[in-house]
């Protein structure tokens, strides 16, 4: 029987750590050649040799806000397997230190819309002509509970995931004749090292807000993810799918 990703090619940014990390895993035990794409080359290279990839991997280290960056990583994820079918936008960063709006210094207010928006674009800028000219592909973008609801002290992050949605809703419709679909996967909590800088007070607070009394996992995410790239979702276009535990539904 075929596995899910044969004959398809992906590239993952964020790739070296967390929910992107785990996307990784999952399309390459599911037959898909995978560009691992992040700023941590060190990284990169275990979750390349932990996909068991081989010759259907090739690990790339780009700032994805860096557009020359992102132009000469698509070139070589192209020059090496021929085409990009599906695109996964993990890479991103949370502004740590938990300010109010006006708190907030300009740098570090340029540096979460740079990557968490900027370099999603850019890299979607570089992929989509490779997909136009192969015929399709299927694109994801990493919302958040964060695109639909503000968090004390998280102004610069709920901003640019509020963006997210709008550049998923805006690229869908831009495509759709094209069969490139766009889809945003909207977590609540997961546990991976984003939440490493997160205080005692604020990992309490955080688990004392999950419905199911615990945080989710990657890999959790990353089946939602593998879905809604498969040929199975082929219909879901422009959407943006919660995974939370049911932290959204209430209470
Ligand atoms: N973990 C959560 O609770 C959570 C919740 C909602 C949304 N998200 C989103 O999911 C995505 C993945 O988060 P995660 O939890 O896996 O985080 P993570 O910190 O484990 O992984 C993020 C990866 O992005 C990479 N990265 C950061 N800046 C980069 C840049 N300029 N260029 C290239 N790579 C860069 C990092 O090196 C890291 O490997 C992010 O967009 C995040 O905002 C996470």
């Amino acid at each position: 029987m075929n596995a899910r990703f044969d004959d398809k090619v992906a590239l993952v940014t964020g790739a070296a750590s967390g929910i992107g990390r785990e996307v990784v895993l999952r399309l390459a035990r599911e037959g898909a050649r995978v560009a691992c794409v992040d700023l941590n080359a060190e990284r990169l290279a275990a979750t390349l040799a932990d996909a068991g990839l081989g010759e259907r991997g090739i690990a790339l280290s780009c700032d994805v806000t860096d557009a020359d960056n992102v132009d000469a990583t698509v070139a070589k994820v192209v020059s090496q397997f021929g085409r990009i079918d599906i695109l996964v936008n993990s890479a991103g960063i949370a502004d740590p230190n938990g300010r109010r709006l006006h708190e907030i210094p300009l740098d570090a207010w340029d540096m979460v819309q740079n990557v968490n928006v900027r370099g999603m674009f850019m890299m979607k800028r570089s992929v989509i002509p490779h997909m136009l000219e192969s015929g399709g592909g299927a694109i994801v973008n990493l919302g958040s509970v964060g695109s639909f609801r503000a968090t004390v002290r998280a102004s610069s992050y709920v901003t640019s995931k509020g963006a997210v949605l709008m550049m998923t809703k805006a690229a869908a419709i831009d495509y759709a004749k094209d069969n490139i679909r766009v889809n945003a996967v909207c977590p609540g909590t997961i546990n991976t090292e984003i939440l490493a800088q997160a205080s005692l007070e604020t990992m309490q607070m955080l688990l004392g807000r999950a419905p199911q009394g615990r945080l989710g996992e990657a890999e959790e995410v990353a089946s939602l993810i593998a879905f809604l790239v498969s040929d199975e979702a082929r219909h879901i276009n422009g959407g943006s799918y919660l995974i939370d535990g049911g932290r959204c539904a209430g209470g």
